[in-house]
């Protein structure tokens, strides 16, 4: 199925499984990690997952004059960042965000589930948006660790390109876990935005929640369980 997906999706970064990914995902995975424990390992993924997406961005050529007097081949960014936030999981990815990109901007993107359909359909409701006001200048990094039915990074991506005027190419969207629906809902609809993820699980249950997923990762992070 991975393999599969990444095929039909060009645009969709599983990061490499390396054996420290696969012990950060048990780890966090694991239903009786305690919640630090949890934050802890959440947050060294999560940085990896930023660290990935910053690959994503081009670079142009600079050279630099080193201590030894031997120049230096190297490069420089060429393009405006920022983040936005889906709330509330989504701002847990804020921090990495901040540690590797100093003073970075972040906005936020509120949107809420209709509770009363949500073991029918993916419905989403916009509620409340603030961004940087030159967004539509900048590359995008939307965060979301979660994407289970794609409902609400399909709603934010949309707020991002209809609202804001963000280029569809310009938006790179950073999550933890992902799903073959929510990726087939999102990517199909969004062909020029990046994916960056660190797990493609096995699908949804009845409730919307991924299989085998974490949980609610909101309420693990957060401690609101
Ligand atoms: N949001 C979560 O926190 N967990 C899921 O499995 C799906 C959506």
């Amino acid at each position: 199925m991975t393999e599969a997906l990444l095929k039909q999706f060009p645009q969709l970064r599983l990061i490499p499984q390396s054996n420290q990914v696969r012990f950060l995902h048990t780890r966090i995975r694991d239903a009786t990690s305690s919640r630090e424990d949890y934050v802890f390992f959440a947050d060294r993924l999560i940085r990896l997952i930023v660290e990935e997406g910053l690959n994503c961005i081009p670079v142009a050529d600079l050279e630099v004059n080193t201590p030894t007097q031997v120049p230096y081949n190297g490069v420089k960014s060429v393009h405006g960042i920022c983040g936005v936030s889906i709330m509330r999981a989504g701002e847990s990815m804020e921090q990495a965000l901040r540690e590797t990109c100093r003073g970075v901007r972040i906005g936020k993107i509120l949107i809420q589930r209709d509770e009363t359909t949500a073991d029918k359909a993916p419905d989403t409701r916009f509620s409340y948006s603030k961004v940087p006001l030159d967004i539509h200048e900048r590359i995008v990094f939307l965060m979301d660790p979660m994407l289970a039915t794609g409902g609400s990074a399909a709603k934010a991506a949309e707020i991002l390109i209809d609202k804001y005027k963000v280029k569809e190419e310009n938006i790179i969207f950073l999550n933890v876990v992902s799903c073959p629906e929510g990726l087939t809902n999102f990517s199909s609809r969004f062909p020029k935005i990046l994916v960056v993820t660190s797990a493609i699980d096995d699908g949804l249950n009845e409730h919307k929640y991924i299989l085998p997923g974490l949980g609610d990762f909101g309420d693990r992070y957060f401690g609101t369980t």
